[in-house]
């Protein structure tokens, strides 16, 4: 009797336990109808309601993934009397008044929004563009970029985004800023050791590659 006892009180406390992994779970992914509220408003002059922005260099945030969305606003957000881990003027004001629930919220909005993808332009750069981000440069130890964003730059989800169909001129602008350490919130600075290896041209043929990416 006494075993059962201690058997139910255990298997309660793992219920419990369960449940409160649930609601954490659910927290963690955000409320995408919370998020819309802010998101089709407040966001909306640079991003469009649905996170397909007109142009850089304000990027497509529409079928970006939730968790590194909320990666970024997290980084654009000063906290705990440190300055942001991403600099940007325009997004480390516009995010500065929202707690982390609602940058949850509107991470699971936007991502859920289906990107319409930007094109290429550049014919002339297309092959050499997609040979750097189907197999980089072994001769100066470049990377694929599809290693860690796919081979149709979808990205993998949590880590590495979606970068297919994104704006060339953004993605120009973010190899760049790598490339110089003024984006410098790349984990383990994955990003900034890649862009160093990066020339400006070998930057535009494989941003205006990847913009054509579906
Ligand atoms: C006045 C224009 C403007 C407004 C309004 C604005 N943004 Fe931005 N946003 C930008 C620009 C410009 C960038 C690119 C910053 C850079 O180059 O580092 C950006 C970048 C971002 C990124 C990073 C995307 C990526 O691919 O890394 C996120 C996330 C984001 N904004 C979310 C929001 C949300 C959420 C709102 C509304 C609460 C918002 N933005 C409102 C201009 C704006
Ligand atoms: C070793 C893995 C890895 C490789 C290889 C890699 N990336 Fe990345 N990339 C990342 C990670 C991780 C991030 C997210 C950084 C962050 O959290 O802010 C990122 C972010 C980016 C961004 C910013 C996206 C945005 O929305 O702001 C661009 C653009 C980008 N990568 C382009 C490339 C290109 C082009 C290549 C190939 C030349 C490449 N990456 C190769 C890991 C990689």
């Amino acid at each position: 009797m006494k075993r059962l006892t201690l058997l139910s009180l255990l298997l309660a406390g793992v219920l419990s336990t369960a449940s409160a992994a649930e609601h954490a779970k659910s927290a963690a992914k955000g409320d995408p109808a919370k998020g819309q509220a802010i998101g089709s408003t407040m966001c909306a002059a640079c991003h469009a309601p649905d996170g397909n922005s007109i142009g850089a260099p304000n990027p497509k945030l529409a079928g970006q993934h939730a968790e590194y969305l909320f990666k970024q606003m997290k980084n654009f957000k000063a906290a705990d009397g440190n300055p942001p881990e991403r600099n940007n003027p325009i997004m480390n004001g516009m995010i500065a008044a929202f707690d982390e629930a609602q940058m949850r919220d509107l991470a699971a909005y936007f991502a859920a929004q289906k990107q319409i993808g930007d094109q290429a332009k550049n014919r002339d750069t297309l092959e050499a563009g997609q040979k750097i981000f189907r197999a980089g440069n072994a001769a100066k130890g470049l990377p694929a970029c599809a290693g860690c964003h796919g081979p149709t730059g979808m990205g993998i989800p949590a880590q590495f985004p979606r970068i297919g169909g994104q704006f060339a001129d953004y993605i120009e602008a973010q190899l760049k800023g790598f490339r110089d350490g003024t984006r410098a919130n790349d984990p383990n600075g994955m990003m900034r050791t890649i862009a160093l290896k990066m020339t400006d041209a070998e930057i535009k043929a494989v941003a205006d590659y990847t913009a054509g990416l579906r």
